[in-house]
């Protein structure tokens, strides 16, 4: 039976390009999932947007002498274009800058409000005299307490990764202008998670299906009891908080780019025809949602929005949060401000999608971190991609256009040997189709290329290309065998190598989308017509990681 899935990703900041630590934790896994889904016939939902709001956007603008909108604006269109080039298939990619978005934030924030979960207090806030406004923690820098890093704010201290309260930083300045800031006192709402503590721990330890890292990471931070949190500020860039006398403020970026789930796919369905629509993937208790995200979001996913959620009543609570861990570049922590990145643009400007997408599915940090270097993406395409898996498609495709007339051969009898590679092809359909569905995304792609290497062996033992001398059926049968592999592949691949699983999928004589030919065996029938085949991967020169690696660490202007 179909199946309704809700793929909710997280929402990237607008203020600066993606890079590959983006993607590895929370792009391309949501994508490997949506695709799945969708070859088996199920109907999936998968949103997401631009964070236009917050303070990274404010600095960024700042820094430029432009508007946060024309920052958001700039960078919405760069992350279109990487979606489309790297093939990332949201269903809705929008912004929280829309009237919607501010709509259905106000519903929640009004309705928590109306039941008591909301409440206003008096706070002593950041202030500075000489640029006359309230200091967001990001905008105050000073010493670490921790580690004595000169370049601390007062969120967090990126050197030694700690995070903290403003008034823990040493000897605190406006990052504006220097001044040293003083404490005002300011009204702000707060969120009443105290009155969800005991409700979230219950439900969280039923969740026994997530991931080890996000389970015991959120029941850790719930044990230790959890603090009301401020969810409005005093900044002009964000959602209007919709009381009077708070003009002036904005609700707090968190608390609103969570609710963008629900906006999106209202927003979503306005546009399909039907606003009604979005009911039946937030209302129905049986359609299941899964959160893609890094780890650092965690909590805001597995406390803060279910925390919201209960409070305002019949939406289904996540099903899933399989969060990411990190990706390190050349074995260091990725850090954008001292360009330790490989940013995505500039990949898509001089390599195939579907390299990259191997080699972090292959390698997704799924429970451990995980490292990129330019060596071993070379070498993956390389070994992998082109002598593994690529050579296999094309000695097989190439001989068999050539000998028998550019169709599908017709088998013999199959021998064991045969019989155990196809059954080994639908041994893989199912195996992978049991890790997708569970979101083990490394272990689903490793089990594909065992194939691809089963395949090969048996053809270097069969050797067709020899065989069609003396014996033009057995060389036939081999060749069959190894088409019924490939059109598995295609399929299995599709939802990682989208590009060349489409590209396989025609050069086996098919026409129109692999998506809707179902998680299945879809093999040629004999006699059908193949398309000219063209080898699926390039071989990538190992002077390349020189080239790139020597990119890392300039300073950008
Ligand atoms: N903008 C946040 C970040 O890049 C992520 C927000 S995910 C959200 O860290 F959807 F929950 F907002
Ligand atoms: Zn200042």
């Amino acid at each position: 039976m179909s199946e309704r899935i809700l793929i909710a990703v997280a929402w990237p900041y607008a203020d600066g390009p993606l890079h590959l630590g983006h993607i590895a934790g929370a792009y391309l896994p949501p994508d490997i999932f949506a695709r799945y889904h969708r070859t088996k016939g199920n109907e999936v939902l998968m949103v997401s947007g631009s964070d236009q709001h917050g303070t990274p956007i404010t600095i960024k603008a700042e820094q430029e002498g432009k508007t946060p909108g024309e920052i958001a604006t700039q960078y919405h269109q760069q992350f279109l274009d990487s979606w489309q080039k790297l093939g990332i298939s949201f269903d809705l990619f929008t912004t929280t800058g829309t009237a919607n978005h501010a709509e259905v934030s106000c519903d929640i924030f009004l309705t928590l409000l109306d039941r008591g979960y909301i409440y206003k207090a008096t706070v002593s806030q950041a202030y500075c005299p000489h640029c006359r406004r309230f200091l967001s923690d990001r905008y105050i820098e000073g010493t670490c307490p921790y580690c004595g890093s000169s370049g601390a704010r007062g969120d967090q201290c990126d050197d030694c990764g700690k995070p903290m309260n403003p008034v823990e930083l040493i000897d605190p300045r406006c990052r504006l202008c220097a001044t040293t800031p003083q404490f005002k006192d300011s009204e702000h709402f707060f969120l009443k998670l105290t009155a969800f503590q005991d409700r979230l721990l219950a439900w969280v330890k039923q969740q026994t299906h997530w991931r080890q890292n996000v389970l015991n990471f959120t029941t850790r931070y719930l044990e230790q009891g959890l603090k009301d949190r401020a969810i409005t500020r005093d900044i002009n860039w964000g959602v209007p908080v919709p009381i009077k006398g708070f003009e002036n403020k904005r609700i707090y970026v968190w608390f609103e780019a969570v609710i963008g789930y629900l906006s999106a796919t209202k927003e979503w369905a306005k546009s399909s025809g039907n606003e009604e629509k979005w009911r039946s993937f937030w209302q129905d208790k049986d359609v299941k949602s899964y959160y893609f995200i890094g780890k650092d979001n965690i909590l805001f996913h597995t406390i803060i929005w279910p925390a919201m959620l209960m409070g305002y009543g019949d939406l289904n609570l996540p099903y899933d949060v399989p969060a990411n861990e990190f990706l390190t570049i050349e074995g260091r922590r990725l850090s954008t401000s001292r360009n330790w990145a490989v940013w995505l643009p500039d990949y898509l400007s001089r390599y195939d999608p579907d390299p990259l997408r191997y080699l972090l599915s292959i390698n997704m940090p799924e429970t451990a971190d995980t490292d990129f270097s330019w060596r071993e993406f070379i070498r993956r395409n390389n070994d992998e991609l082109v002598a593994t898996y690529g050579n296999l498609v094309h000695r097989v495709l190439t001989f068999v256009y050539r000998s028998f007339d550019g169709c599908v051969p017709m088998a013999g009898e199959f021998d064991s040997h045969s019989q155990a590679v196809i059954g080994m092809a639908e041994d893989t359909l199912n195996t992978m189709d049991g890790l997708l569905y569970r979101c083990r995304f490394r272990e689903a792609i490793r089990s594909a290329m065992s194939l691809a290497q089963e395949t090969n062996r048996y053809l270097d033992e069969k050797s067709p290309w020899k065989t069609i001398k003396q014996d033009r059926q057995a060389s036939a049968t081999a060749l069959y065998v190894a088409i019924i592999v490939l059109s598995a592949l295609s399929t299995v691949l599709y939802p990682f190598l989208p590009f060349s699983s489409q590209k396989l999928h025609e050069y086996l004589g098919f026409k129109g989308r692999i998506e809707d030919c179902g998680w299945k065996l879809n093999s040629p029938p004999p006699g059908q017509r193949l398309l000219s085949p063209e080898p699926l991967f390039s071989k990538l020169d190992e002077g390349l990681v020189d080239e790139e690696t020597s990119r890392l660490g300039d300073i950008r202007c």
